[in-house]
């Protein structure tokens, strides 16, 4: 493969492409994106065939399969429940992951590595939308504190492996994701899949009323899987350095909206009732999509009705043992 510059704009045809996390959630549809591009040099390890926290592991993959470009999505990661009992594990875990990826990556000449940080990543005084410039303003979340270091630990490191070595590459920062292959476990999921599993329980059990924690009131921005998938791909071959990039769809719901409509489209009929006593959370959270317009001349095109119908009817299937993850 020839030598790439920041400014090129990649052609994936014919390159070896990694996908770290290619079994997880969304490393899923990057490989199916893949596939449908007809690129049949997709390299996605599992776990067991490469611990990416061990960087002799990472160190002989690379060596081995000579990727040339690597798509990091592997992380360690949980809802909010998981990242507050796991701060340090969550940031060891992507901490040594990236270490190792950027160390074999500039070993092995990459052309190029995409790494996903996250809306996460944000101060928690951030001005609403989220601009890209004020990433590093001020501290994230205390709740995401682990994560969201490491994720920016992350990034700094591919602006110093830029520096010092001219790696190119490119930061992309997702809203929360949903979508078929979500994980639905409770310690793991985020709340579509939440509550799409609660309005499912409540139908089938018949209930009258379900119960919501806070106000309703607090606006969130949701990504559909596919079009993260598409963002991620359109974003690796445009982009390669590694200022970061929202990838997001700009449009706000509020949590009663994205209640209301699950509810609905599951055929849940009770009652929402809003325990006022529990915690909102964060009282807005959306990203300014305007720099990804620019760069990458796209917009996620899934509306939520449509994506969030999608999501419920995997589900469904996935229950009952007729869809894979
Ligand atoms: N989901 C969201 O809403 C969201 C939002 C913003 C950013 N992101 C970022 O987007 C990326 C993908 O997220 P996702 O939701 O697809 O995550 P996911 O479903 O949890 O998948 C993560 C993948 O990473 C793999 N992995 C974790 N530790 C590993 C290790 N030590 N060695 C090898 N593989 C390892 C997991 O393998 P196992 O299956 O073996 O555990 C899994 O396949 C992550 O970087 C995440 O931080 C996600």
């Amino acid at each position: 493969m020839n030598a790439t510059t920041a400014d090129d704009v990649l052609n994936l045809e014919g390159r070896r492409v990694l996908v770290t996390g290619g079994h997880g959630f969304l490393g899923r549809h990057v490989v199916k994106a893949l596939e449908r591009r007809e690129l049949d040099r997709v390299l996605s390890p599992s776990r067991a065939e490469c611990d990416l926290t061990d960087r002799h592991q990472v160190l002989a993959f690379f060596k081995r399969e000579r990727p040339d470009l690597v798509l990091h999505l592997a992380a360690a990661q949980g809802g909010v429940a998981w990242q507050k009992a796991n701060q340090a594990t969550a940031y060891l875990d992507n901490a040594r992951m990236m270490d190792a990826i950027v160390d074999a990556s500039i070993a092995s000449s990459v052309d190029r590595v995409l790494f996903t940080a996250s809306s996460i990543c944000y101060p928690r005084d951030a001005a609403v939308p989220y601009r890209e410039a004020t990433l590093w303003d001020g501290q994230p979340e205390p709740a995401h504190l682990g994560y969201a270091h490491a994720k920016r630990g992350g990034i700094a490191l591919l602006q110093a492996a830029y520096e010092q070595h001219g790696l190119s590459s490119c930061v992309v920062m997702p809203a929360n994701m949903y979508g078929p292959g979500a994980r639905f476990e409770p310690e793991r999921s985020n709340v579509v899949a939440a509550m799409i599993r609660r309005c499912l329980e409540a139908r089938d059990q018949g209930d009258a009323s379900i119960t919501c924690w806070g106000t309703g009131s607090p606006i969130r921005e949701f990504l559909y899987v596919e079009d993260a998938a598409e963002g991620i791909l359109r974003a690796v071959v445009r982009c390669g350095t590694p200022s970061p990039l929202n990838l997001g769809t700009g449009v706000e719901t509020t949590i009663a909206e994205l209640v209301d409509t699950v509810a609905a489209q599951v055929g849940f009929d009770g009652e929402i009732r809003w325990d006022h006593d529990r915690p909102d959370g964060a009282a807005r959270v959306c990203m300014d999509v305007a720099l990804m317009r620019e760069r990458l001349d796209w917009l996620p095109s899934m509306s939520l009705g449509e994506g969030l119908q999608r999501t419920i009817s995997w589900w469904q299937s996935f229950r009952n043992g007729q869809a894979d993850t």
